[in-house]
């Protein structure tokens, strides 16, 4: 059954959509950051993950958070177990297919709804990630209650989301190049972008105020390819509400635009600049 999605995404099934080229088109920018964050918050904590470890990563895509967990730790430090759960089947798919060679010792992949997770008991994992999900859920505040319950006392939850969203002001400059009259493409639960909203919902939905750590922390993404990822994704049918009530021509004209938008970026910035809110919350 389709899973209800946050109805400011670009598409009914943009999640369904993004699954297979999702790494790509991302331009690695999720796992990027993950992977930095677990090397310099999550190890640097009072709560390092290590071969003790119970992970989950929720809302995980097409399994980010193993993959950072590999990409950023020796081996005999990768955690005993982690669950990687999302509440798309094909993400999910993806997840596992990635996964099947990984040096993880023990890896479940499974359709899981972030903000009811009552097939986990109370207290259960070590650790929980919830990596740039949080603003694309209906009920955020139910899956940040959710993180507190499957937690262990003690257990470290890693919240992160964008406090600039690189993608969505390109895709603003390209619209207004072309249609400067139209609205300008949605952004999911835009009040995450906002200093202090990811610890307020995490402070109302369980977490002690006492017991949040806040850092933030930007990527530049200039590597070739990953710009070429990014570009992909902005100019294809996954922005396709971008370019509601365009004629012919105007679409036509609309890679162009992405492009000249992304080459401003760069100009303006030295790479794609990502900016993220990194939440460090103990039970
Ligand atoms: C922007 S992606 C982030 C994916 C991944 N965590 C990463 O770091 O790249 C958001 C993910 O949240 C998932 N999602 C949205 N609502 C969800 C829910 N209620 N339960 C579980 N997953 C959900 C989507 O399917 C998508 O894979």
């Amino acid at each position: 059954m389709a899973q209800p999605q946050h109805p400011n995404l670009p598409l009914p099934d943009y999640f369904s959509k993004f699954a297979a080229n999702y790494v790509r088109q991302t331009g690695r920018a999720t796992l990027n950051i993950l992977a930095t964050v677990i090397k310099e918050n999550i190890q640097k904590s009072a709560h390092p993950i290590g071969p003790d470890s119970v992970v989950h990563d929720t809302a995980a895509g097409p399994g980010i958070g193993a993959a950072a967990l590999v990409a950023s730790l020796p081996k005999e430090q990768l955690p005993k177990e982690i669950l990687v759960s999302d509440n798309v089947a094909m993400m999910v798919s993806a997840a596992r297919e990635s996964l099947t060679a990984s040096p993880l010792p023990h890896v479940e992949c499974k359709e899981l709804d972030s903000q009811n997770l009552s097939e986990v008991p109370d207290n259960h994992f070590t650790h929980s990630i919830n990596n740039f999900s949080i603003f694309t859920f209906v009920r955020a505040g139910d899956a940040i209650r959710e993180t507190y319950r499957t937690l262990q006392p003690g257990g470290l939850a890693v919240i992160t989301c964008w406090r600039r969203f690189a993608p969505m002001f390109i895709v603003h400059g390209a619209q207004n190049k072309i249609r400067p009259d139209l609205p300008l493409m949605p952004t999911p639960s835009p009040e995450f972008y906002e200093e202090g909203v990811l610890q307020k919902v995490a402070e109302e939905n369980g977490f002690s105020s006492a017991k949040i750590e806040l850092a933030e922390t930007v990527l530049l993404v200039d590597d070739e390819e990953d710009v070429a990822g990014l570009t992909s994704l902005m100019s294809g049918p996954m922005m396709a509400r971008a370019r509601q009530g365009y004629t012919e021509d105007e679409e036509a004209k609309w890679a162009e635009s992405v492009r000249q938008s992304v080459k401003e970026e760069i100009e303006q910035f030295g790479g794609i600049r990502f900016e993220a809110y990194i939440l460090l919350a103990t039970k």
